[in-house]
């Protein structure tokens, strides 16, 4: 497959001099991937009024469950200046039913308007922290700032999640179903008649299945690689004998890898471990043990 190199500059010139199309967006679409959308509720310390604005999140730590915004210093600076370390903020994930109400929290109002007002949007009592959450969005985040820092444009803001209220009808709401309500994810952007680039956001089709035991751990993916070597023993995927052949030369590999891995050891035990990987997963046990058979 041949692909097409853009250097960091290339790729964010719109339009972009390689492939120049009608859509100036054409090129650089394809490297912002979809990131989840957001309703950030923020009250501004001074006036004390409430600020909403539409963003996106990236997920930090599980436990504890931490999120990441980024805030244009420049272009959203009412959310800039409300998101102090120790404050609070609710983190609300909006559905595919208020698309427009999402956008017009991102104009630029002036100070101390309140965009919930004006999008339409209807507060819901918090139960940990005293900024309201919104109603329309089916999940909502209470969460406590704890880091942030400048960065180029931006500042990166993570935020500790310290409770979260989800509408009770989507409990029972098949992930179907779910998926193709929210979240939204930013999609991406199109030029208007005037030059002006008009966001659209996107909701998940297919959920597409991944890969499960045995071409995984009975864990998934974080299941340590010996433990998935004991795993398919005890199913009997593949013998004990192979089992310990296969684990049994690990402490060597890494020992290798350390100290010497330009060596041919190292570099056979590696083909050995690449060739043993892709036949597990190709579920094709008699190389498997012929492979390891070979290490006896
Ligand atoms: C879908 C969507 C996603 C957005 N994502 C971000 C973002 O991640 N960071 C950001 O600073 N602005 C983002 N914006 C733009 C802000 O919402 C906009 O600048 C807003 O006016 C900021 O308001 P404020 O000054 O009241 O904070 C986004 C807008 C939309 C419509």
């Amino acid at each position: 497959m041949k692909h097409v190199f853009f250097t960091h500059d290339q790729i964010q010139e719109r339009p972009n001099k390689r492939y120049a199309a009608p859509d100036p967006f054409q090129i650089h679409y394809h490297f912002r991937p979809a990131r989840p959308a957001n309703l950030v509720v923020t009250r501004d310390p001074v006036t004390r009024e409430l600020n909403v604005s539409a963003g996106t999140l990236g997920p930090l730590t599980w436990h504890p469950y931490t999120m990441c915004l980024h805030i244009n210093r420049s272009g959203s600076p009412h959310t800039y200046a409300n998101l102090t370390i120790g404050g609070h903020c609710v983190i609300a994930l909006p559905g595919r039913d208020i698309v427009k109400e999402t956008w017009y929290t991102a104009l630029q109002l002036p100070r101390g308007v309140n965009e919930l007002e004006v999008a339409g949007l209807t507060e819901c009592p918090s139960n940990l922290i005293d900024i309201p959450g919104i109603s329309e969005c089916p999940v909502n985040f209470e969460c406590i700032v704890e880091f942030k820092q400048d960065y180029y444009s931006h500042a990166i803001v993570f935020c500790r999640v310290l409770g979260a209220s989800i509408h009770e009808k989507v409990l029972s709401m098949s992930r179907e179903e779910v998926v193709n309500w929210y979240p939204t994810y930013e999609v991406d952007d199109v030029c208007n008649e005037f030059g002006g680039s008009v966001e659209r956001l996107g909701v998940m089709g297919d959920l597409l299945e991944c890969p499960r035991f045995p071409q995984a751990t009975k864990s998934c993916w974080s299941g340590k690689f010996d433990k998935w070597m004991e795993q398919l023993a005890d199913e009997k995927y593949i013998t004990v004998e192979t089992k310990n052949i296969i684990n049994g030369l690990l402490p060597k590999y890494y020992d290798l890898l350390e100290k010497a891995p330009e060596s041919n050891e190292y570099q056979a035990l590696k083909a050995f471990y690449t060739q043993l990987s892709k036949s597990i997963i190709a579920l094709d046990w008699p190389t498997v043990e012929e492979l390891s058979a070979r290490w006896k």
